[in-house]
């Protein structure tokens, strides 16, 4: 019984148990929990510390393309495979799903194409792609979109807003039944876009052009809309569907209706919901252009109802939207230090902070127990996006994708510290309790107390495919 490595004296948590065991590893996978498992070329010493499955971050963007008309108003992302990943893993997260992205007029097949050349190598953790379908032509919804979904794309988002990406509600429904034909789960940005374009238009002729004005701009009702617009499309379409970035009580209490009713709807928050509010988007300066992603952050009611669907299971999945842009140069203010909010690049930086955030203001103040954690940090996301026993787990079999936390640590989170290579954290200053100090991916430690010791290279694209019948999740 020789192991590569046993993790040992640790407390380990999966979604559903807490209990002591050393966790052996063998070829990048757990072979053995228990104790006095054997020798072992390295042992790792846990004591103290939380064994959890490596987050798994299902949202998050990464070397997008310029191109005008999308959330991005045309900024060049800051972070790619490299940063991001390297980031990822320094937060305790082992696998990300960032997006493959078609442009209209572009095939969703040269769109995966781009992304795994943009991917290949660079990697320092497992990843895998949800397509982002714009332009839904025969070609792609016969085609392309079945082919892709059977060789490993089980995921599909669509934006009912921006100019560039958004799908009308017919089109929606087409990609949502051919999603659920091929084995596909959809995933959408739920805001109503007349709506955003009508708000924005009267706002700017007003005046009313600072980062704070970006709430008003899209506000609750906008999002409790489009919400309910999602759902009532996927009961048409008899398809599966998942709402991303919910940001507030409306749309919370759009899916509790539609649960109440039967339907199967799975949901998305970010700690953008938890941890930010229309507070944050008001800072002088234009600095509220931060904190501005969108949905928008809301108040703290909103924030409260969030907290509520993060302690209750309303929600499923808890991902960074991790959307990096620069304050400083040519990211966030691209047209220039006065523009109108309506020109600032959407989306905020957290691939690193998503887990620990969680872990400080859910785990240690009571609110969450560790196996919740587990299940919104990491299994629920495997389970959902098609990686579960694989990713998500701690068990025998499973990859040896490991964090180890220290639940005592205090960390101030400051930019510095941080991987990505945004040249802010909307969190700067926050003083958190719980860090993860070890982190493995497949066996290998890539991160050991603050130091880098893996490869950019060594995290693999991961083939995704429809959950079992019978997995207790969507099929
Ligand atoms: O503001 C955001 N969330 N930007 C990223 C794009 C998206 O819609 O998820
Ligand atoms: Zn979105
Ligand atoms: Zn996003
Ligand atoms: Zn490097």
């Amino acid at each position: 019984n020789h192991f590569d490595l046993i993790i040992r004296g640790g407390t380990v948590a999966t979604a559903s148990d807490t209990f002591r065991a050393d966790v052996g590893i063998r070829g990048g996978t757990i072979t053995a929990l228990g104790t006095q498992l054997g020798d072992a070329d390295r042992i790792i010493d846990a004591s103290g510390k939380l064994v959890l499955p490596g987050g798994i971050d299902a949202h998050c963007h990464l070397d997008q393309p310029r191109a005008k008309g999308l959330a991005s108003g045309g900024a060049l992302m800051a972070d790619d495979f490299h940063s991001g990943s390297l980031s990822a893993v320094f937060g305790g997260t082992t696998t990300i799903i960032p997006f493959a992205v078609q442009h209209r007029g572009q095939s969703v097949v040269a769109a995966v194409e781009d992304y795994h050349r943009r991917a290949n190598g660079k990697a320092y953790v497992d990843y895998g792609f949800h397509l982002i379908v714009s332009d839904p032509t025969p070609q792609v919804l016969q085609e392309e979109l079945p082919a892709l979904i059977a060789d490993g794309y089980a995921s599909v988002k669509v934006y009912m807003t921006y100019e560039a990406m958004r799908l009308s509600d017919r089109q929606i429904l087409d990609v949502l039944d051919v999603n659920q034909r091929a084995g596909a789960l959809t995933m959408i940005h739920a805001e109503n876009y007349e709506c955003i374009a009508w708000l924005t238009e009267r706002l700017e002729a007003e005046g009313k052009t600072a980062p704070r004005f970006h709430e008003d701009s899209r506000p609750m009702v906008v999002e409790r809309e489009a919400t309910h617009r999602a759902i009532t499309l996927s009961e048409v379409a008899e398809a599966n569907l998942l709402i991303v970035h919910v940001s507030g009580k409306d749309a919370i209490e759009e899916i509790r209706r539609a649960r109440t009713r039967g339907v199967k709807i799975f949901a998305e928050t970010c700690p953008q919901y938890l941890f930010l509010s229309t507070r944050d988007l008001a800072l002088p300066d234009f600095l509220g252009a931060k904190c501005m992603c969108s949905p928008p952050p809301r108040d703290p009611v909103n924030q409260a109802h969030v907290w509520q669907g993060v302690e209750d299971g309303l929600f499923d999945i808890f991902s960074s939207d991790h959307a990096p842009y620069r304050f400083d140069d040519s990211g966030k203010l691209m047209y220039g230090p006065k523009i109108s909010f309506s020109k600032v690049a959407n989306g905020i930086p957290g691939l690193e902070t998503r887990a620990p955030l969680l872990f400080s203001e859910g785990v240690m103040t009571g609110r969450l127990d560790l196996n919740r954690f587990v299940a919104l940090n990491s299994t629920n996301a495997a389970k959902l996006y098609g990686l579960h026993p694989q990713k998500g787990t701690i068990a025998v079999g499973a990859d040896a994708d490991i964090a180890i936390w220290d639940p005592e640590r205090q960390v101030t989170i400051t930019n510095a510290m941080l991987h990505h290579n945004v040249d802010y954290t909307p969190y700067e200053g926050r003083v958190l309790t719980g860090w993860p100090v070890t982190v493995l991916s497949r066996g290998q430690v890539i991160c050991h107390e603050g130091e880098l010791v893996g490869q950019a290279g060594h995290g693999r694209f991961l083939k995704r495919f429809r959950p079992a019948k019978g997995a207790k999740t969507w099929t």
